[in-house]
């Protein structure tokens, strides 16, 4: 009988922060299928919850009401008993309460880049508030001023993503987890999937 190694996962859930264009939904589904986890996009969660489409709860009840909706969802999906990968989005530390619930029971990844990677990642900001009509490097800039220290503190480990592919952020997400003693290397192991970015 062939036996197959089970990936030594990471401790509780795997949560990937990051601004907006870091990749996090992208390199998640793919992490998620590495370590034989779920995946859960919290954006894709919160449009559940809400019955409507990020633009849409930014536009009916404005930035406070979506992060509102952002809180309940984080702790609905870290609530469920089998650890998963969730790709949150950006803003998703701005809040103390987020911050402990991510603390108490996930490691945290903070996948970084260049605010032009990330500009050129996001295009026109299409399906993004914060980015709608604006100048996305100028946002893009002054929120990572603001949001990279609360990503330092919350990261168990961070990885530049800037010129890699999906899977090179995949494998320099686990390889740095593994270099901090947070996932064994038989999750090292296996195909990489290439690829361009998709949303996060
Ligand atoms: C936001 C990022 C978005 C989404 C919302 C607000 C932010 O998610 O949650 O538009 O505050 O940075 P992504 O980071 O997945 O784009």
């Amino acid at each position: 009988m062939v036996t197959v190694p089970e990936p030594v996962a990471p401790v509780g859930h795997l949560a990937l922060v990051g601004l907006m264009g870091s990749g996090k939904t992208a390199a998640g589904r793919v992490l998620a299928d590495r370590l034989r986890r779920r995946h859960v996009d919290l954006d894709r969660a919160i449009t559940q919850l809400a019955g409507r489409s990020i633009g849409v709860i930014f536009h009916e009840g404005g930035e406070s009401t979506f992060r509102d909706l952002e809180a309940q969802s984080l702790v609905l999906q870290l609530a469920v008993g089998d650890p998963i990968v969730l790709s949150t989005g950006g803003g998703v530390l701005g809040r103390g309460e987020n911050r402990a619930v991510l603390a108490a029971d996930s490691t945290v990844v903070w996948l970084r880049a260049r605010p032009e990677t990330l500009a050129d990642r996001v295009g026109d900001g299409v399906g993004r508030p914060l980015l709608e009509g604006r100048n996305a490097l100028g946002v893009l800039r002054d929120l990572a001023e603001d949001r990279d220290p609360a990503y330092e503190r919350a990261a168990n480990v961070a990885v530049d993503t800037d010129g890699l592919t999906v899977g090179q952020v995949v494998d320099a997400v686990l390889d740095a987890l593994e270099d901090v003693g947070l996932v064994g290397p038989e999750a090292l192991a296996g195909s990489t999937v290439d690829g361009a970015g998709g949303r996060s």
